[in-house]
């Protein structure tokens, strides 16, 4: 039976992924679901490295991952993968956030059709039942709601954010320099904590920056030339964004985050300005 929202589909290069119909997103699209979620989350954030604890003192300390918009759970995945193939490693807790998990319900059902699910059926049932699963040295969480809701109560500050909501043509207040404050604020571990998203558009670098993070340039990934990293210290940063791109940001016409009103401008041009990563530049 053909079902209302999605359907499993080929990318441009021949990847099994999933469409959403409704949103006409085609997701991880070309490269498919586990190629973008390896080199834009876990390879990127160098994830292995930190769940072996490679120069931490932080050790035996849980290493939190944000997972934001689990979807059909490959970005989830990954991690787990990431962490199964560890022997020592550091205990992890992935918290996922998701509005609707009708699409994670799907995947379930055709876990068939995606190598990179086998072995994790039951977490996925299990998570889905329970809200949570566990295997030794792992914890995985739902947060089944808003995001922009959600994370206002969370308890846990994460070291690692995937963001990864649909595009902010079609998922605009995800990409709000609000929600950012509010993840922002969340922000609180001592070693810090790095954002990857597969955006790189001006008003989500603009909001990043206003909600307080450091902002820099991330890996290519698929038909991307660049995505976009954000931290809480400047040196997590593999590219900060640079006196170039603050020129280029001065006479751009999307120089503001999609939330700001156009009497706000003056202030916070001022803010960006005034950033301490443009300090020294
Ligand atoms: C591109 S898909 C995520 C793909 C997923 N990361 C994966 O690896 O399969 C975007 C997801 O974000 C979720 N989402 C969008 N807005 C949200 C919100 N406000 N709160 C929680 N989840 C949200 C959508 O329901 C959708 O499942």
């Amino acid at each position: 039976m053909t079902h209302p929202l999605f359907e499993i589909v080929q990318t441009s290069m021949g990847v099994t992924s999933i469409k959403n119909k409704v949103v006409g997103e085609i997701m991880h699209n070309p490269v498919g679901p586990w190629a973008e979620a390896n080199a834009l989350y876990i390879d990127q954030s160098r994830l292995r490295e930190r769940l072996t604890g490679a120069g931490s003192s932080h050790i035996a300390e849980e290493l939190v991952v944000f997972d934001v918009g689990l979807g059909a759970a490959a970005n989830a995945v990954a991690t787990l993968s990431c962490a199964r193939s560890l022997k020592v490693r550091r205990p992890l807790r992935l918290i996922s956030f998701e509005v609707d998990l009708e699409l994670l319900e799907f995947t379930l059902l055709h876990a068939a059709s995606f190598d990179h699910l086998q072995g994790f059926e039951e977490a996925i049932e299990t998570l889905l039942r329970k809200g949570e699963w566990t295997e030794e040295g792992i914890t995985w969480q739902l947060r089944h709601g808003d995001f922009v809701k959600l994370i206002r109560e969370e308890t846990h500050s994460p070291h690692l954010i995937f963001y990864d909501p649909y595009s902010p043509k079609k998922n605009e207040e995800m990409w709000s320099s609000k929600v950012f404050g509010d993840l922002r604020e969340k922000c609180a571990n001592e070693e810090g904590t790095l954002l990857l998203t597969y955006s790189r558009a001006t008003p989500i670098r603009v909001a990043l920056l206003n909600a307080g993070f450091f902002v820099g340039v991330g890996l290519a990934t698929g038909l991307k030339d660049e995505t976009t990293q954000a931290a809480t210290q400047l040196t997590q940063l593999s590219s900060p964004l640079d006196a170039g791109w603050l020129e280029r940001w001065k006479r751009s016409h999307r120089a503001l985050p999609l939330d700001a009103q156009a009497h706000e401008e003056p202030k916070i041009r001022e803010q960006i300005l005034a950033h301490e990563q443009f300090k020294t530049i």
